[in-house]
């Protein structure tokens, strides 16, 4: 009998076809996450999991799914799978990197040029017929040639970020757990600790995982060590910052500006947010070209596929360790 894959949102038509010539699937065609009891209910006899990142896969969920051995991340982030939970119970848990590096970053900088010239605001000034005349001082911005562009967390979106920074003509800096002095060739960058990175940028760039120790790294204290007037960009994961420190910094403009596409209750805004004429918001779009969701949807099917033919790993598995567990055991 084939296995059974359920797939946990409505996805591109392609990708259940091609899910369904392998596996016995389940599509469940709404649109939004289920709450995590009606999904475990939904994936009780599951062997495979594609799932979203909206979808929470916790220790609790994963309780419930006895024969589940693999869960298929449409996403390049797996904090919504609790993963030393998965690895525990030999369950394999795969992602999809690197097909959305190029697109990720181009949001970034989308969403860094709109706060930083804020476009948004401009639009809607000269979409209601304010625009009366050309003005002096209407809606001035700041450069970018010359300031320094922080970035936390340099992995494959940091850098294509800062390929694009060097293009603008900015001095960037960097700050990472690791310093892999690899990664900074060819990309004239520099390390700096994470005060000095604080201190030092003009805008602060996030592209660091969310992990216990990532969450809310970035604070009141941390905004408060902030240049005055600096810019915060997060495409990330939005409780790498504290939302209402934020909320308070863009208020009293010791914050310049800030471009938010991930929040820290997504996809709720924390109050206050919505009505601050600093802060551009995006819905969480960063990989969404139409190449690259399709791109990322085809990996985690392929995982899918290539674990059930034999693959153990299976490809882009973010715990190979489980594996390797198995030896272990037989030794
Ligand atoms: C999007 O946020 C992703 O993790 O792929």
């Amino acid at each position: 009998m084939k296995p059974k894959i359920l797939v946990t949102q409505k996805i591109f038509p392609a990708i259940a076809e091609k899910l369904h010539r392998h596996f016995r699937t389940v599509l469940l065609p709404q649109e939004l996450p289920l709450a995590g009891k009606t999904l475990a209910q939904k994936a009780k006899d599951a062997d495979g999991i594609f799932s979203f990142l909206t979808d929470k896969l916790g220790a609790d969920f994963l309780e419930k799914t006895p024969k589940l051995k693999i869960i298929a991340n449409f996403a390049v982030g797996f904090d919504n799978v609790d993963l030393a939970a998965a690895t525990a119970k030999d369950i394999f848990v795969c992602n999809t990197p690197n097909v959305l590096t190029e697109a990720t970053a181009d949001l970034t900088w989308a969403l860094l040029l709109a706060a930083v010239r804020r476009i948004p605001q401009a639009d809607q000034y000269t979409r209601t017929g304010k625009f009366k005349s050309w003005r002096y001082d209407l809606f001035l911005g700041s450069d970018l040639s010359g300031k320094t562009l922080g970035i936390l967390g340099l992995g494959k979106i940091g850098k294509a970020v800062a390929r694009r920074a060097k293009g603008f003509g900015m001095d960037v800096i960097y700050f990472d757990a690791a310093r892999i002095q690899e990664n900074e060739d060819g990309l004239d960058i520099r390390f700096v600790d994470f005060d000095e990175l604080l201190r030092r940028s003009d805008i602060l760039t996030i592209h660091c995982a969310l992990t216990k120790a990532t969450f809310h790294m970035i604070g009141s204290k941390e905004m408060a060590t902030m240049k005055s007037g600096a810019y915060i960009i997060n495409t990330a994961r939005g409780p790498i910052i504290d939302e209402k420190a934020l909320v308070q910094a863009l208020k009293s403009k010791r914050l310049a500006g800030a471009g938010l596409d991930v929040y820290e209750q997504e996809p709720v805004l924390t109050p206050g947010l919505a009505q601050l004429p600093n802060v551009v918001c995006l819905p969480h779009i960063g990989s969404a070209t139409k190449e690259t969701r399709l791109a990322m949807a085809n990996m985690a099917a392929d995982s899918l596929i290539a674990f059930f033919r034999g693959t153990k790993p299976p490809p882009n598995c973010v715990n190979p360790q489980v594996a390797h567990k198995k030896v272990a055991t037989v030794n």
